[in-house]
C-alpha cells in the first residue's frame, strides 16, 4: 500500500524552499524521536543534502532512550548531520540547538544572522520549540496537523534568524508501517486510517519489542497469542465490552493508542535503523513491482 497525502500547500512550500536556500546557512530538522526515520521529510534531504543538517530527536521524553542513541549513530553517518536529543517539555535544554547552530556556523561575521531553515512534518513540536525559542508565540501550535501554514521569518536572538517552514509530510508514504507509525503517534490525521488498523499494528510491534511495558500498563499476567486476543485482554480491564460481552474494538484502540501517545506506557520507539533498512527494500521491490504491472497495463491498452 502506498499512502498519497499531498495537500496544495505542501506541494508550494516545497517550491518556496528551494528558492530560499541559497540564503540558508543551516537546516534544522525537527523529528519525532520515537519514530526517527518515518518522521523525516523526503523533500528535504532532495532539496538540502549539501547544507550543514542539525536533525533534532524531540518528544525525547516519550522515546526509548537506548533506541534513540542508536539512531543518533545511524543519521550521524551522513556527512553534514548532526544530531541533538531533547524534548521540549524541558525549555532550557532548547538553547543547545543554537548553541550547535553557532558552532557550525562560527565566522559569520559582525552584524550577520545565522540563518536556520527550520523544518518537520505535523506534530513534531516544531511550533512548540520555536516558541520558546523565541520567548513569544510566533506560530500557531496545536494537535491538528498541517496547523502551521506560511513561511515566516523569526528573529531569535542577536545572532540567529529562523525560516519556519509549513509543516510537510512525505509526498507519498511508500512502505505501510511507515504511515501506521505516523498515524499512531499523530502525525496523519485520524481520518487517513482505520483506528483499529493502528491499533493492531501498535499491539503487534509492542508485543515484540516491549512486552513488559503491556503487561505492567494495563495489568496483563499471560499475554493471549495475537492483536485480537490481546485487545480483548485490554478491553476487558478498561471496560471496553458492548452488550453480549463483546469487544468495543473501536473504543480500546483508543484507548491504548492516547495512552501511547500521552507516554503513560514507557518510553517507546516504534522503529529501529536495522528494520527500516530492510522496509526500504521491500519498497523499492513494490515500487518495482507496481511499475511492472503498470506497463503491463499499458501494453494492454495499447493492444486493444
Ligand atoms: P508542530 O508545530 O510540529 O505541528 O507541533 P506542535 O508544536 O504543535 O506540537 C504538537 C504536540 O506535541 C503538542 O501537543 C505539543 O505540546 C507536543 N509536544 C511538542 N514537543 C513535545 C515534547 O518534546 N514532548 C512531548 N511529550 N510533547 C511535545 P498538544 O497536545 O497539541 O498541545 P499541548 O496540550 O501539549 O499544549
Amino acid at each position: 500500500m502506498a499512502i498519497q497525502w499531498f495537500p496544495g500547500h505542501m506541494y508550494k512550500a516545497g517550491k518556496e524552499i528551494k528558492k530560499l536556500l541559497p540564503q540558508i546557512d543551516v537546516v534544522i530538522e525537527i523529528l519525532d524521536a520515537r519514530i526517527p526515520f518515518s518522521s523525516q521529510n523526503p523533500l528535504l534531504m532532495e532539496f538540502a543534502s549539501e547544507k550543514p543538517t542539525i536533525k533534532v530527536l524531540n518528544k525525547f521524553d516519550l522515546a526509548d532512550k537506548r533506541v534513540v542513541s542508536l539512531w543518533q549513530r545511524h543519521l550521524e553517518c551522513s556527512d553534514n548531520i548532526q544530531t541533538i536529543a531533547l524534548s521540549a517539555k524541558v525549555p532550557e535544554t532548547l538553547k543547545s540547538i543554537l548553541d550547535l547552530c553557532k558552532c557550525i556556523i562560527p565566522n559569520k561575521g559582525k552584524h550577520q544572522y545565522i540563518s536556520a531553515m527550520i523544518m518537520g512534518i505535523p506534530n513534531v513540536g516544531k511550533s512548540t520549540i520555536i516558541n520558546i525559542l523565541a520567548d513569544r508565540i510566533v506560530a500557531k501550535t496545536g494537535n491538528e496537523p498541517a496547523v502551521t501554514k506560511g513561511q515566516q521569518r523569526i528573529k531569535i536572538n542577536e545572532d540567529i534568524i529562523f525560516f519556519d517552514t509549513p509543516g510537510m509530510l512525505w509526498p507519498k508514504i511508500e512502505h505501510e508501517n511507515w504511515a501506521l507509525r505516523l498515524a499512531i503517534t499523530g502525525a496523519i490525521k485520524e481520518t487517513a486510517m482505520s483506528h483499529e488498523d493502528i491499533a493492531f499494528y501498535l499491539v503487534g510491534y509492542l508485543v515484540q519489542h516491549y512486552p513488559d511495558l503491556i503487561k505492567n500498563r494495563f495489568e496483563i499476567e499471560e499475554m493471549a497469542a495475537d492483536e485480537y486476543s490481546i485487545l480483548e485482554q485490554i478491553g476487558k480491564k478498561r471496560g471496553c465490552l458492548k452488550t453480549g460481552k463483546l469487544l468495543d474494538l473501536h473504543k480500546v484502540s483508543s484507548i491504548i493508542i492516547h495512552e501511547y501517545r500521552a507516554g503513560k506506557l514507557g518510553g517507546i520507539c516504534l522503529e529501529l535503523p536495522q528494520e527500516v533498512e530492510k522496509e526500504k527494500r521491500q519498497a523499492v521491490e513494490l515500487a518495482q513491482k507496481r511499475a511492472v504491472k503498470k506497463a503491463a497495463r499499458q501494453k494492454r491498452r495499447k493492444g486493444k
